[in-house]
């Protein structure tokens, strides 16, 4: 088909602007296809941009030349047109859309562009292949679903930028090229062509970089920048992602999480909704405790202790051992079981057991106890506040084991994992994950403090930083770091949102004696200490601030805000679960000379 050329005709209006009072008006619209109806001396195309579509009408008898043109266009054509704004008639209003209370009679048509046949419509509603979408990204990223989410995170970012600049936070950009840390098993490395044999590594996080801007006297850094994780990919990961990263001098916990809740107020305004601040606080042992995780999804109710619901003589004839965990997972209002469902309840609580090895206690048949001690059943009843269409499930400690406290903490959070798998399972039952449109309700924050400042790592037989070795133990914990490492609780807090972990941050150490003490109980000694952290100790020698901060994950952020259940509806161009890019078709190999001057050799796998 003859293509026309865009000349110097003029956009007047988006495609999702026009309304009632603009009848009357000349406008010229430009944009795609969207669909075309034929009713014979009539033709309408839905055109569509960015901001929505607009009916145009061609009238065979008002000019039979351009209705032929208008005949000829296809699904995903790019054009111009020029016509005249008149109201529908009242019954064929369209009210789904803005502008479905008029239509525009077209007087002139630029083809500007052809589309081939696309493997699926932008306009479709069904459910598409996902590798599809992501082959041709171009074509995904025009449906409406899409297109709302991308400027969603636009709006988001930029309300978080708007607010931490008033809020006195400079916007400092740190290295993409930097340098591999022994721990950087998780890092992309890019190859020098200048040094070869040498790399350069992509950021796991400007960690280091903020801390040395704090000790350069920048006071309050933010940045919205990408980092780079080679780690095995779930829903909520992806190997680049983007993180609002800030750091400040002389601050409390707290005055971290007014920050925080600050830009996270701004940026759901950005996106319609008033969240309530400050939000509330947990301590990871109570939250351990109580949900059996570090990230508790508080739209579900806490597990409840139901020790005090049996008597010595019902721990004897069921087999329980009294000095264990009791606890009782609730699921609101998941009814009756059928009997099949009993036994898959059965198969789920056994499968968890098995998957947690040092895990002792078991699920208990609640049917079976209310069966068996209906007296003990309705007292756990009333320890978790049941309605009497709950589900209830207790966990409890097999007789006859040993429990080390370590063995308690795996049963907490065995139950907690059960806790969030029924709920998952009788999601279409109960309505805790859906959305009312209150705030309140919708979104359920939380911060989690006082993280352990040390895990047990069982494989090397030593204690490792479970934040980082850069993070700050309580004052009040500071003598236990030698005698019981454990015990240390850290200046480390995680901002939750509905069972996902948005951020992670702490209050940084600021001093030499005490990093030296922590990479002590980190069995490092000082070389190895130096070797692999030296430019950062030495700068930590000139005069270095009290500091700390913050990063949270922008995707996720955007993921939830748009409804979403994977970090792919919110990034324009993601990788998939095998971190492959289809469209651009990422990793590949290169060529032999190319890794010549680079001086690497690729070894056979
Ligand atoms: P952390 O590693 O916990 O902390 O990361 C902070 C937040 O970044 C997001 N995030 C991710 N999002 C998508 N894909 C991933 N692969 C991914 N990994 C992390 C999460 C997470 O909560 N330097 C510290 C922060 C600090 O101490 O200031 C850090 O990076 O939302």
């Amino acid at each position: 088909m003859q293509l026309d050329f865009l000349g110097d005709l003029r956009r007047t209006h988006m495609c999702g602007e026009l309304r009632a009072q603009n009848a009357g008006e000349q406008v010229v619209l430009m944009g795609w296809v969207n669909r075309r109806r034929d009713l014979g001396s009539l033709i309408f195309i839905d055109l569509r941009d960015r901001t929505g579509t607009t009916q145009l009408v061609f009238d065979h008898s008002a000019n039979p030349a351009l209705h032929d043109k208008a005949g000829s266009l296809r699904s995903e054509f790019v054009v111009a047109a020029i016509g005249k704004v008149r109201r529908r008639d009242e019954e064929t209003i369209n009210r789904n859309i803005a502008t479905g209370e008029v239509e525009v009679a077209i007087s002139e048509l630029r083809l500007l562009n052809e589309s081939r046949l696309p493997p699926f419509l932008p306009s479709e509603t069904g459910p598409l292949n996902e590798e599809v979408r992501l082959k041709y990204r171009y074509i995904d990223l025009r449906r409406e679903q899409m297109q709302f989410n991308i400027e969603l995170r636009h709006k988001v970012a930029l309300a978080i930028r708007q607010y931490l600049s008033s809020q006195g936070f400079l916007e400092i950009e740190t290295p993409f090229m930097t340098r591999s840390t022994p721990e950087g098993a998780r890092d992309y490395l890019v190859p020098s062509r200048v040094h070869p044999g040498s790399f350069y590594a992509l950021p796991q996080s400007p960690q280091l970089f903020k801390q040395i801007l704090m000790i350069s006297g920048f006071d309050k850094y933010f940045q919205i920048v990408r980092c780079f994780r080679d780690e095995d990919l779930r829903a909520d990961r992806q190997p680049e992602f983007t993180q609002i990263d800030l750091e400040m001098t002389f601050p409390q916990p707290d005055r971290v999480y007014e920050v925080v809740e600050g830009f996270l107020k701004a940026a759901f305004k950005a996106a319609g909704h008033e969240l309530k601040t400050p939000f509330p606080r947990m301590t990871y042992d109570e939250a351990i405790r109580q949900y059996g995780i570090d990230k508790p999804d508080l739209r579900l109710p806490k597990m409840a202790g139901i020790r005090a619901a049996f008597t010595e003589e019902d721990l004897t004839a069921l087999n329980i051992d009294g000095s264990m965990n009791m606890v009782a997972i609730r699921i609101p209002k998941v009814g009756k079981l059928s009997d099949r469902e009993k036994k898959e309840l059965r198969t789920l609580a056994e499968d968890i057991a098995k998957r947690n090895k040092d895990f002792v206690g078991v699920f208990y048949d609640f049917v079976q106890l209310e069966k068996k001690r209906p007296e003990t059943a309705a007292k756990i009843r009333e320890l978790c506040s049941a309605e009497a269409d709950d589900l209830i499930v207790p966990v409890v400690g097999i007789a006859g084991k040993s429990f080390s406290e370590k063995n308690k903490r795996a049963q907490y959070i065995a139950a907690g994992e059960g806790r969030l798998e029924l709920a998952r399972k009788y999601a279409d039952r109960h309505d805790a994950f859906k959305r009312t449109g209150d705030p309140d309700k919708d979104f359920k924050w939380l911060w989690v403090t006082d993280f352990p400042m040390f895990e047990y790592d069982d494989k090397e037989n030593r204690w490792s930083a479970a934040h980082h070795p850069f993070t700050s133990p309580h004052e009040r914990d500071m003598d236990k770091l030698e005698s019981d490492p454990g015990a240390v609780r850290a200046l480390a807090y995680d901002v939750v949102l509905n069972g996902t972990e948005l951020g992670s941050g702490s209050i940084r150490i600021h001093r030499q004696d005490i990093q030296k003490k922590i990479f002590h109980a980190l069995g490092m000694t000082e070389e190895e200490a130096r070797s692999r952290f030296g430019f950062f100790l030495e700068a930590l020698e000139y005069g270095t601030p009290p500091h700390g901060g913050i990063a949270l994950g922008l995707d996720r952020i955007a993921m939830i805000l748009a409804g979403a259940d994977s970090l792919r509806e919110v990034i324009p161009f993601p990788k998939t679960a095998k971190a492959i890019d289809m469209m651009v078709d990422a990793p590949t190999p290169v060529n032999e000379a190319q890794l010549k001057e680079l001086g690497i050799q690729v070894r056979k796998q």
